[in-house]
């Protein structure tokens, strides 16, 4: 359709018609039944007859053939013939299920969160669904907060990168071409700050600080193209951000010129006034309106009051269309006004999903996720073969439900013991159950104690693998928990397990940092596997075993204990820092029971090789400013490691963080094998927002390149404006 074309059909629409399409329901409210559990409310909605028929969008109908009939009877009865635009969450993979994006950030490979949305695309393109509601920009630093395995983690740099390269991967260079999905890019904003870490609780930042940290990731999934945003449901400012003209019309608008769509989190219009922030649905609808949202999520106050609205006075006519406009050029962009299906087929849903070369890409994808945080040699396994075999246990030894929040219903992964009988003889593993762990809301997070025969069964196995870890129902929405030790019965099978003289090899399945310290003395090695997705159990295998070699540093700190959240590796400095060298030990800022350092750093990871860092360089030529450094594999292992290069600038007009990563550069050595890795220091790496406006101060800057946040070579430089004559922010 040409633009003019689709003016003259809003010019046809009455307000009714209108409201309906700037309104979102679920399959249910078309009388289907939900393939995927709603998040919220789904009765009362009362959507009278005139608004039914012209409803705009549907939420999370999952399959090729609902979706054809709930679109085929919607153009039967909408006047306009106006086809309805099918939006899911598909965040990590839709049946092929990769790994958590909190793992994926882990990979610090853009490259891995392009692909993993590229399949995704491709998958439920073909189940009909036209917008997926990801990636989530949200950035996090609190892993009491469920959500944090559906963030890529607590850096903005990585965050954004991330993001970006997920848009790209959904979206593709057209939007209407086959297999291609639209990006929704949530939530508007700082939802993955809320207070305590408790679901939907308030957001309190400082407007410097959303604008360095917060918003950078939401404004790289935009400047990839993302075609819409969703509101959050916190305040941020103690305004909803649902009702933010701040957030919405003036930073989303205005300062980063988004003329898409914005949808409102589900119910989140409703919810203004649970909030306090509004009246009535009379009053939430009017405010949302004026903040800039378009489309409501599963509430229908648009459709009960913009005509009383209207005739108030209180909204014109005009702002209405400008909405309606953006939904239309929308569904237009999709092509869906020539092909209303799109890509939905049920032949296609046979050969695409879950296809061979998916799951190649979601095993691949899980090896470079998991991270290695403590080895003391007893991995990967040396197996000698019989009469000696590897001991399995723990509960998630043989269990398939590893793939995290938001993975599409009631799909399953590989089991690791399956995964290991794939590379290691399956009589030479002695698997022994231990039960299931429940998750948090069925009230019995735990497994039932091993008594002390149970350790006996292990009696011909010097290196136990113990699989434990959280209830994956335990984690994304809803997820949040005050606890993060690992169940008492499963700090104990790991502790007995020691004790009883076993190497014993954690492999923790969790979607959020879980509180080790308590269990990390009684290990021999620890291997972060998060939630990996469908071929879970092939891709831990693979590292256990040695056929390949682990690469992922941690996207997220580990806190040593709960009381030190949020405890993030770019953060501020005080003005009494605990110094190594300092003989005062009680006026500095620090914990008298506890580190300030987090168990394991952002950045942080191990590898079956070894890598040296040396010789820092900084060169300073006319055209450019570059840091190097070598990198050495000391070890006789072929290795991958990320090379990490990071910036914290000594002084400015705002205090600014510690460290703040800048750049990143994964290298593969072999053996003994040295590379020289540089980083181009650029204008843009050392600028910062301060009241709105990015800006650059000359000064001191610490140039630090290392294999973690907290292990890097230092030099002090002195930096001016005038070295980037070029470059403009
Ligand atoms: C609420 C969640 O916050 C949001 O992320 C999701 O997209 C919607 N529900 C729809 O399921």
């Amino acid at each position: 359709m040409t633009q003019d074309q689709i003016m003259k059909l809003i010019s046809s629409m009455t307000l009714e018609e209108k409201a309906a399409q700037m309104t979102q329901l679920a399959p249910v409210n078309f009388g289907f039944n939900c393939v995927t559990p709603l998040t919220g409310p789904d009765s009362g909605l009362r959507i009278r007859p005139e608004f039914s028929a012209s409803i705009g969008s549907v939420l999370n109908c999952g399959s090729a053939e609902d979706m054809i009939r709930i679109q085929k009877e919607h153009l039967e009865n909408d006047p306009h013939k106006i086809p309805l635009l099918f939006m899911a969450d598909v965040v990590h993979g839709f049946k092929t299920v990769f790994p958590i994006p909190l793992a994926v950030g882990c990979s610090f490979s853009p490259e891995n969160a392009r692909e993993a949305a590229q399949i995704a695309a491709e998958e439920s393109s073909v189940s009909g669904i036209h917008v997926t509601f990801a990636p989530m920009a949200d950035l996090v630093r609190d892993p009491r907060w469920g959500r944090v395995m559906e963030s890529f983690g607590e850096d903005p740099l990585l965050n954004s990168r991330m993001c970006a390269a997920a848009v790209k991967g959904y979206q593709g260079s057209k939007l209407s071409s086959p297999y291609r999905t639209a990006s929704c890019v949530k939530h508007f904003a700082a939802y993955g700050s809320p207070e305590g870490g408790r679901e939907y609780n308030t957001v309190d930042l400082s407007d410097n600080e959303l604008y360095n940290s917060y918003l950078p990731a939401y404004t790289a999934a935009l400047e990839a193209g993302a075609r819409m945003v969703m509101t959050a449901f916190n305040t941020v400012d103690l305004i909803p951000a649902t009702a933010s003209e701040k957030l919405i019309n003036d930073i989303l608008r205005k300062e980063r010129h988004f003329n898409g769509p914005v949808i409102s989190d589900y119910n989140s219009v409703g919810e203004l006034i649970e909030h306090g922030a509004a009246e009535n649905g009379y009053e939430a609808a009017c405010k949302s309106l004026k903040a800039g949202v378009d489309i409501e999520m599963m509430s229908s106050h648009f459709c009960a009051h913009l005509r009383e609205l209207v005739n108030n006075g209180q909204i014109t006519e005009q702002m209405i269309d400008k909405a309606v406009l953006r939904i239309l050029n929308l569904k237009n962009e999709l092509g869906l006004f020539e092909n209303p299906f799109k890509d939905a087929s049920r032949e296609a849903e046979a050969s695409i999903h879950l296809s061979e070369k998916n799951r190649e890409a979601a095993r691949r994808i899980a090896r470079e996720s998991a991270v290695l945080l403590k080895n003391n040699g007893v991995l990967p396994v040396s197996f000698s073969g019989a009469p000696e075999k590897i001991g399995l246990t723990g509960p998630f030894a043989s269990s398939p439900y590893i793939l995290g929040g938001w993975s599409a219903g009631n799909q399953t992964g590989i089991p690791l013991y399956e995964g290991l009988c794939g590379r290691i003889p399956r009589e030479c593993i002695r698997l022994e159950d231990c039960g299931q762990i429940g998750s948090c809301l069925e009230g019995n997070p735990d497994i039932p104690a091993p008594d002390a025969s149970f350790y006996a069964r292990f009696k011909d196995c010097g290196t136990v693998i113990v699989a434990a870890g959280e209830h994956q129902e335990d984690t994304g929405e809803g997820g949040s928990k005050a606890f993060l030790r690992l169940s008492p019965n499963q700090e104990k099978l790991i502790q007995q397990m020691s004790h009883s003289g076993k190497r014993v090899i954690l492999i923790l399945f969790s979607g959020r940092p879980l509180e080790i310290a308590p269990i990390e003395p009684y290990c021999d090695a620890i291997l972060q596997a998060w939630f990996p997705g469908t071929e879970s159990g092939n891709a831990l295998a693979e590292l256990i075993t040695g056929a390949y070699n682990p690469s992922g540093r941690l996207s997220i700190s580990f806190p040593y204990t709960v009381g030190q959240i949020p405890v993030y590796y770019n953060h501020y400095q005080t003005g009494r820092p605990k110094r190594q060298e300092s003989t005062d030990t009680r006026y500095v800022s620090r914990y008298l029971d506890c580190p300030n350092e987090p168990l394991y750093c952002f950045g942080y990871g191990l590898s079956y090789s070894e890598f040296h860092y040396s010789n820092l360089q900084i060169r300073n030529s006319s055209h450019s400013l570059t840091a190097s450094v070598t990198v050495t594999n000391v070890s006789d292992i072929t290795g991958c490691e990320t090379v990490q290069f990071y910036i914290r600038d000594l002084s400015a007009s705002l205090v600014r963080p510690a460290a703040e990563l800048k750049d990143f550069s994964k290298v593969h050595l072999t053996g003994g094998e040295s590379k020289t890795v540089s980083f181009t220091i650029t204008k843009e790496m050392l600028s910062f927002y301060k009241d709105g406006r990015k800006i650059f101060e000359d000064g001191y800057f610490l140039i630090m390149i290392g294999k973690n946040s907290a292990v890097t070579l230092k030099q002090k430089l002195y930096i001016t404006e005038q070295q980037f004559k070029k470059e403009t922010l």
